[in-house]
C-alpha cells in the first residue's frame, strides 16, 4: 500500500515508540496508516478511530481486502479510547487547533508517544503543546504533491517550554533539510500576507519581520 511521503513520515516517527503494543490512528479515514502499521509488524494491535461512520466502513473494507485485523471505533478524538491501553497514536491530516483540543482534552495522550501532523495552524498546536507540558521531541518535514508538511513526535513530560515567535512558526529544531527549507518558504509567504493585516491594524510588525527575514 503506497502511503505517500506524508504518512510514511508518520510511520517512521511511530516506529521509534518504545512500547508498540497498541496503536491508534485518530481520524483514520481510509485506515491506511493503521493497516500498514500492523502489516509491517510495527504495531502489535491497531485501532482506527473516526468521528464519522462512513470512513470507518471504508476502513473496514480496506482492512479486510488486505487480510488485516484492526479494531474500528466511532470516536470524537481520543474520547472513546480511554480504556484501550494505547501506547502510541497518530493524529494526521486535521487542523492544528482541532488536534490541540483532542490532545489536551484526553488524559491518555499523557501516556502515549504521539505523532501529530497538522494541515494548518501549526503554530497554535506548538503553543498548546509547549504551554501544557508536552515535549516536541522532533519534527520531520515531508513534501507530497509539491506541498510541505510537518510531522511532530510528541511526549508528555509535564514541563512547560519557553518559546519565541519563530519557534511557534518553524519549530525549535530547524535542521535545514530540503523539506524544511520548502516548509520555511511556505511559512514566510503566509507571514508576508499576514504582515499586511498587521499594518492595516497598526500592530507591531517586529516579530513577523524577523520571521520574514530569517535565512
Ligand atoms: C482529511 S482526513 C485525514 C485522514 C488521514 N488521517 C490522513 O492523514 O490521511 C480527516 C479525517 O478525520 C476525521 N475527523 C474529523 N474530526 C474528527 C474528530 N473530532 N475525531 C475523530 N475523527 C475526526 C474525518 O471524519 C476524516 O475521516
Amino acid at each position: 500500500m503506497n502511503l505517500g511521503t506524508r504518512l510514511e513520515g508518520a510511520v517512521s516517527l511511530l516506529s521509534e515508540a518504545e512500547n508498540k503494543q497498541t496503536f491508534a490512528d485518530i481520524g483514520s479515514d481510509h485506515a491506511f496508516l493503521a493497516i500498514e502499521m500492523v502489516k509491517r509488524g510495527i504495531a502489535q494491535n491497531a485501532i482506527a478511530a473516526d468521528i464519522n461512520k462512513m470512513p470507518l466502513e471504508k476502513g473496514k473494507e480496506n482492512a479486510s481486502s488486505q487480510g488485516i485485523e484492526i479494531e474500528f471505533v466511532l470516536s470524537d478524538g481520543f474520547d472513546g479510547l480511554e480504556n484501550k491501553g494505547l501506547t502510541f497514536a497518530a493524529v494526521c491530516g486535521m487542523g492544528g487547533e482541532l488536534i490541540a483540543k483532542m490532545v489536551l482534552r484526553s488524559r491518555i495522550t499523557r501516556q502515549c508517544l504521539l505523532v501529530l501532523q497538522p494541515m494548518s495552524a501549526q503554530e497554535e498546536l506548538r503553543k498548546a503543546l509547549w504551554d501544557n507540558g508536552f515535549c516536541i521531541i522532533k519534527e520531520l518535514f515531508a513534501v507530497e504533491g509539491g506541498k510541505p508538511y510537518t510531522l511532530m513526535q510528541v511526549k508528555y513530560d509535564g514541563v512547560k517550554r519557553e518559546y519565541d515567535y519563530i519557534d511557534l512558526y518553524l519549530g525549535k529544531e530547524r535542521k535545514e533539510t530540503a523539506e524544511f527549507l520548502q516548509y520555511r518558504e511556505k511559512i514566510k509567504a503566509a507571514a508576508i500576507k499576514r504582515r499586511l493585516g498587521y499594518i492595516a491594524e497598526n500592530k507591531d510588525t517586529c516579530e513577523i519581520d524577523k520571521l520574514i527575514g530569517i535565512e
